[in-house]
């Protein structure tokens, strides 16, 4: 048997097997069923998306023998011949060579005749806009007014083109792009039947390509078999179609949302030595962000043409970058894309831009602005008016609650006392330990709460976003502090730092009352300036040593009090 590409091999047969034209195939159906036919019908719509097919099912199903209406059985005469190209009464003209006023001449006599077996005689038109002028006047009489056996089907990717003169005379059917979940369905059942096999994300990508038009992805599929065989890979696919690899685009968005330069640079020197077109890469990096933004926006909708593997990936960066970095991200690169398109040196445009880029996302948003400014101005007025209307966060409890009295090494003593007795000491005396070793560190602890010890593992919780409480980031001091534990436990401790109240950003961990309350009294270290003190308040800070140093001036102490004033 003779080798047939898969566009004409999968050619529709009936209406049914039309994929995304439902709104089309149904009205024809119908209109077949309830015997209201038109003479005239205009089909538009971009290429390979079904419009000859449509044409020669209706052909067939107006003039079928044998099947029911609106459905050809594909097995009598008429219908064979149809499929065949060989019916006398169904021609098939193409409007591209035969575009002369004497073409449509010789149509205007051809149509006289009866049709020689069927009921009708079909004349389809393909691309009809190419038709000249003349060639169109001639053919408006015709078109109003033909005999009744006859019936037109024009076919146009072009409407535009064509007189509305003609168009106002015919039924006209606007034929869509194929969205491409449903061009990928269509080609994994053709696959599965050809015998390939093909990734789910490979058949996307073609799809992708196709950009809605099935004899495209027809096409594709074709070029990416002859060339892989019988097991298909993604990276050939990409290969074949020139298409740029999927974990590039990944990882560029990725780097970018990262902010890591050094990455992008690496993988524009990658794009570069493979050879991609690098306006073509920037293309595919704007949809990247598309899709990673219509991914927060919309989830629900089927808007990302990607697999599922991909769109888990595309999730995960979304979410780690936020709507209101992608959007600056993707406006960045629309408004940038004009440079590249007239650069003579687009890689370093694209250098530029992904080193730009990486550094976008580190602008606070508005919406994060407004909440650590709206924070700030809480906190000053409260401080000011002394008032002890808002819920703070609750207080310290205890810091010893929790203790156990045993497994605390030599410095526990006592094994006997009860629980209760032992929770607070335990935690105090392990202060007291480590006053003894360091003041500053004492100081830092004393605002953590002791939360559990389980075998080897100390929890303690710190208070908030306040210094003390980030004081153990530091890995030195973090040592240090595992350093006095092993000293007073005896052994080697695990120390688990946690954080409270850290979840709302810029939230001060006091009422105002408390805040106002330190301010006035100054936490009763008399010794603290009046302006270091409103500067510990303001920041949530607190005073590690008191250096006396240069005296500093009441300047901004009295802009702060005349405004609390
Ligand atoms: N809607 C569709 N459903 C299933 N297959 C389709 C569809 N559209 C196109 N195809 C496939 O593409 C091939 C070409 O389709 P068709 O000739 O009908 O497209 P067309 O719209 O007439 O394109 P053109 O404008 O380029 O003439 C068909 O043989 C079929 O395999
Ligand atoms: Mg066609
Ligand atoms: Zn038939």
């Amino acid at each position: 048997m003779t080798y047939q590409v898969l566009a004409r091999k999968w050619r529709p047969q009936v209406f049914e097997d039309v994929i995304g034209q439902e709104h089309v195939a149904r009205t024809l159906k119908n209109a077949i069923k309830t015997g209201r036919l038109a003479h005239a019908y205009l089909f538009s719509g971009p290429r390979g998306v079904g419009k000859t097919s449509v044409a020669r099912i209706f052909a067939k199903a107006i003039n079928c023998q044998q099947g029911e209406p609106g459905v050809p059985c594909n097995q009598c005469l008429s219908c064979v011949e149809i499929t065949e190209g060989s019916s006398v009464d169904v021609q098939e003209i193409d409007g591209a060579s035969n575009r002369g006023i004497d073409d449509i001449r010789d149509l205007r006599e051809n149509i006289k005749y009866m049709p020689s077996s069927s009921k009708y005689r079909i004349y389809v038109i393909d691309e009809v806009h190419m038709l000249t002028l003349p060639a169109f006047n001639a053919l408006l009489k015709t078109l109003e007014e033909p005999p009744a056996h006859v019936k037109f089907i024009l076919a146009t990717t072009e409407a535009h083109k064509v007189p509305v003169t003609i168009l106002s005379r015919c039924q006209r059917y606007d034929f869509k792009r194929i969205p491409a979940k449903d061009i990928v369905a269509h080609l994994s059942r053709m696959a599965a039947d050809e015998g390939v096999d093909i990734p789910l994300s490979g058949l996307g990508i073609i799809a992708r390509e196709a950009e809605g038009s099935m004899r495209d992805a027809q096409s594709l599929m074709d070029q990416v078999i002859s060339f892989s065989g019988r097991t298909v890979r993604d990276k050939d696919i990409a290969d074949v179609l020139g298409i740029i690899d999927r974990d590039v685009v990944f990882a560029s968005s990725r780097a970018i949302i990262e902010g890591a330069p050094e990455r992008c640079l690496q993988i524009v020197d990658q794009i570069y030595n493979y050879g991609y077109d690098i306006k073509e890469f920037y293309r595919v990096l704007m949809e990247q962000f598309r899709n990673l933004l219509i991914c927060l926006i919309a989830p629900q909708n089927d808007l990302i043409a990607v697999s599922d593997t991909d769109k888990e990936e595309i999730r995960r960066q979304a979410e780690m970058a936020g709507t209101e970095k992608l959007h600056l991200l993707l406006s960045f690169l629309i408004n940038r894309e004009e440079d590249l398109r007239f650069t003579s040196h687009p890689r370093l445009v694209l250098e530029t831009t992904m080193v730009k880029l990486c550094t976008l996302g580190d602008v606070l948003s508005l919406e994060e602005l407004l909440k650590r400014v709206t924070a700030l101005e809480k906190r000053l007025t409260g401080a000011a008016a002394g008032l002890g209307d808002c819920a703070g966060p609750e207080p310290l409890k205890d810091p010893g609650a929790g203790w156990p009295s045993e497994g605390t090494g030599d410095h526990s003593g006592e094994g006997s006392r009860s629980p209760k007795e032992g929770k607070g000491k335990g935690w105090e005396e392990f202060l007291a330990f480590v006053a003894g070793k360091s003041q500053v560190a004492h100081s830092i602890l004393k605002e953590w709460r002791f939360v559990g010890l389980s075998g080897d593992v100390l929890e303690i919780e710190g208070k908030g976003e306040s210094f003390s409480s980030r004081y153990f980031e530091d890995p030195g001091r973090y040592r240090q502090l595992r350093d006095y534990c092993r000293e007073f436990f005896g052994r080697d401790m695990d120390v688990r730092l946690h954080t409270h109240g850290q979840a709302m950003p810029g939230r001060s961990r006091k009422t105002p009352a408390q805040a106002a309350a330190r301010v006035r009294g100054g936490e009763g270290k008399k010794a603290i300036p009046k302006t270091a003190r409103e500067v510990l308040n303001l920041f949530d800070g607190h005073m590690i040593e008191n250096d006396p140093g240069p005296k500093i001036t009441d300047d901004i102490g009295g802009t702060i009090d005349e405004r609390n004033a």
